[in-house]
């Protein structure tokens, strides 16, 4: 029998393991042009939450009693599609099932031997797009210049980090444990670091971490932590608006701060992020990370859970912390 998660509820506030519903069905078996894909790695995001939700957005909410769908590397089985030969590894955005039949539209070939199958959800997937084009594109780093980013110890953080020091920014990262904060230090290069769990004036430990004020900031979270920052504006600045983890839960629309007057102030740009925007600029981003990665400028680090069980709670933990760098679960 073949395993699949499908969305049980729509999650009120802090998603449940009840939200989610396991169900069994006969191993599926392929026609003409088809693959037989059997799951490895599933990766676990925060902006799934976002599609739990039944409102519009950039991308169509998931269907109730339907399966969840995200990036997934897998092994084809059995192939009756000219494409792919058995044993290929293939990644894509696929339903949390341990295995599942595909056309092959819409997958990408990935090799086992240039890296680790379960980096092709992380660097060298969306979160290093997402890392990479972001920064460069909306936050449009200078030499000397400093570089805040929220969620600094997560998957699209550290990578973000690391390129604004290889760029030759003063790169500031804020996240939740002593230990994230000391990993972003001795792994990726970040100058100075802060935990926003443990300071009481994230707008004072902003200005203390940032002597010469914020030019970029690259933020992952919204909320609080992101008000800070707009106090420590420079003129001209730009923020890179990625991900609002700290508001995905709410029940109610969060009160914050009014930012007009400070981008009028600061003649600052504030833009929304959003991946898929920038599909032309995939290949030349990934060559871009993979030469970084294979000159030893760039590394990650995953958290990894394993079995196909764990993938629900596994995405439950990203909204307490419980990853460091990319959260994938190996099947
Ligand atoms: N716009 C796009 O195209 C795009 C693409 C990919 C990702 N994203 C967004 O980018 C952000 C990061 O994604 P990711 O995949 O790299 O996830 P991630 O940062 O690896 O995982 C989530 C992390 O967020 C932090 N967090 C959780 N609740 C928080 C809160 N209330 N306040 C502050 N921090 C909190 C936790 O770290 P701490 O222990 O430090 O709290 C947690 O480890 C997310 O908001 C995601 O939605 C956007």
């Amino acid at each position: 029998m073949n395993k699949t998660i499908l969305l049980n509820n729509r999650p009120v506030g802090l998603p449940k393991l009840s939200d989610f519903k396991f169900v069994s069905e006969p191993l599926p078996h392929i026609s003409s042009g088809e693959i037989l894909l059997k799951s490895k790695y599933v990766s676990v995001d925060p902006y799934l939450r976002g599609r739990m939700r039944d409102v519009k957005s950039y991308i169509q909410p998931f269907d109730l009693g339907k399966p969840i769908v995200s990036g997934i590397v897998a092994e084809v089985l059995e192939s009756k599609n000219t494409n792919f030969v058995k044993g290929d590894f293939v990644s894509g955005m696929l339903e949390w099932k341990e295995q599942q039949i595909s056309n092959g539209e819409d997958l990408t070939k990935v090799d086992p031997k240039k890296a680790p199958l379960s980096a092709y959800l992380g660097i060298l997937g969306m979160t290093g797009l997402t890392a990479y084009l972001g920064l460069t594109e909306i936050g449009a780093p200078k030499k000397g210049e400093t570089l805040v980013v929220s969620g600094a110890a997560g998957a699209v953080g550290s990578i973000v980090g690391q390129i604004g020091h290889i760029l030759g920014l003063h790169v500031v990262g804020i996240a939740g444990t002593d230990e994230k904060v000391a990993m972003l230090k001795s792994k990726f290069g970040f100058d100075e670091t802060i935990n926003y769990k443990t300071t009481k004036n994230m707008t004072e430990a902003i200005a203390a971490a940032c002597p010469n004020g914020v030019d970029v900031y690259f933020d992952n979270v919204g909320g609080d932590i992101s008000d800070a920052v707009l106090f420590n504006i420079n003129k001209f600045a730009r923020m890179v608006i990625c991900g609002a983890i700290s508001v995905y839960n709410a029940l109610a629309m969060p009160k914050s701060l009014s930012v007009q007057t400070f981008l009028i102030r600061n003649s600052a740009l504030m833009q929304g992020f959003i991946i898929f925007d920038y599909k032309e600029k995939y290949p030349e981003a990934i060559r871009q990370l993979a030469q970084w990665l294979s000159e030893g400028k760039l590394t990650y680090t995953e958290t990894i859970r394993e079995g196909f069980e764990e993938i629900p709670q596994a995405f439950i933990d990203l909204f307490s912390g419980g990853n460091k760098g990319k959260m994938v679960v190996k099947i």
